[in-house]
């Protein structure tokens, strides 16, 4: 059964996501598409295309709140192709009657392999290595010697699906793991530390929180005061979890020793930030899900989840809000 919405009794959608033809084809079956923007969208485009729209599939980048959702009367469904959620307002969705999905579980193993990949890259010095290499130096200086990871502490900062890979992948790097989570979920055997604990004793802090009021700037100077100088940051989960002013510092100082960072506070990186001119930080940007298999999966999940909460009486049965 499709949507009833418009005089063809479909749905109208807006797509604001890469999305592959089959999906497309999909959507179009039960849906009419009224806009197909594509994943890189200006704000104004983006509020334009809602005006007449039911659901929109949506990437992170595109911010809902309570003015889009004002402007926007007629929004029933916003399906994030995402599992985290910080870009919509979620008071005012609820307020407006708005159901939100996303799409946790499937990405959680590429996630995990790129926190690995960062502890592993900032470990090994792999960015100097490869300019050592493009430099044409590789026989007139002697390369710079990184540290193991094994045999090291990693302290995982929440402890959910994607907080559960990482620790799994770094134990078969012979890691120690610890970690910290307010909200333990099923019980594994990860053992759960103080808060303190873990950034103390912590070679690698690696963060697997959602970007939620508490966690907002929760990493900041007292943490990396409390951080051994060797000891690296790695962040996959949200930008704004850290104090990205206080982290250029602890960095700049040699308060910690590096850090490795897929997400920042606001993206895209400037590329003269003032972290892109820093030895010891490797930067990437903001792939940690971006593999053909995981953006296939979660997109796939997305549609579903948009196709079902536009049934009639399907707000409820839509996807999980639910964040790893
Ligand atoms: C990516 O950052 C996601 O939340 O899926």
């Amino acid at each position: 059964m499709s949507a009833v919405a418009d005089g063809s009794g479909k749905a109208r959608v807006v797509v604001a996501a890469p999305l592959p033809d089959d999906l497309r084809r999909r959507l179009a079956e039960q849906c009419t598409i009224v806009a197909d923007l594509g994943a890189v969208v200006k704000r104004e485009d983006f509020e334009a295309s809602l005006r007449n729209a039911d659901g929109v599939l949506t990437t992170i980048r595109n911010r809902i709140d309570e003015n889009l959702l004002d402007r926007n009367p007629r929004l029933r469904v916003v399906s994030n192709v995402a599992v985290g959620l910080d870009n919509i307002d979620p008071a005012a969705a609820s307020r407006h009657g708005v159901t939100v999905c996303n799409t946790p579980g499937v990405l959680d193993g590429a996630v995990a392999d790129l926190a690995m990949l960062l502890m592993l890259g900032v470990a090994r010095r792999v960015r100097q290595s490869d300019a050592h290499l493009r430099n044409g130096t590789w026989l007139s200086r002697p390369v710079d010697l990184g540290t193991d990871v094994s045999g090291k502490t990693l302290g995982l900062l929440g402890l959910g699906r994607i907080g559960r890979a990482v620790a799994q992948r770094a134990r078969a790097f012979d890691m120690r793991v610890i970690s910290y989570d307010p909200h333990p979920g099923p019980a594994c055997d990860v053992p759960l530390v103080d808060r303190e604990q873990l950034f103390r004793e912590a070679d690698f802090v690696s963060l697997h929180c959602p970007l939620t009021s508490e966690t907002q700037r929760s990493v900041g100077a007292a943490e990396f005061k409390l951080m051994k100088p060797s000891a690296v940051l790695i962040n996959t989960a949200r930008g704004a979890i850290v104090d990205q002013a206080a982290l250029l510092e602890a960095l700049e100082k040699g308060t910690i020793a590096g850090a490795g960072l897929d997400v920042m506070e606001r993206e895209p990186l400037a590329p003269d930030d003032p972290l892109c001119k820093l030895d010891n930080v490797l930067l990437l940007p903001h792939i940690g899900s971006a593999t053909v298999e995981t953006r296939r999966a979660m997109t796939e999940i997305a549609v579903s989840n948009l196709l079902a909460a536009l049934r009639p009486g399907g707000g409820s049965s839509a996807g999980s809000v639910d964040i790893a």
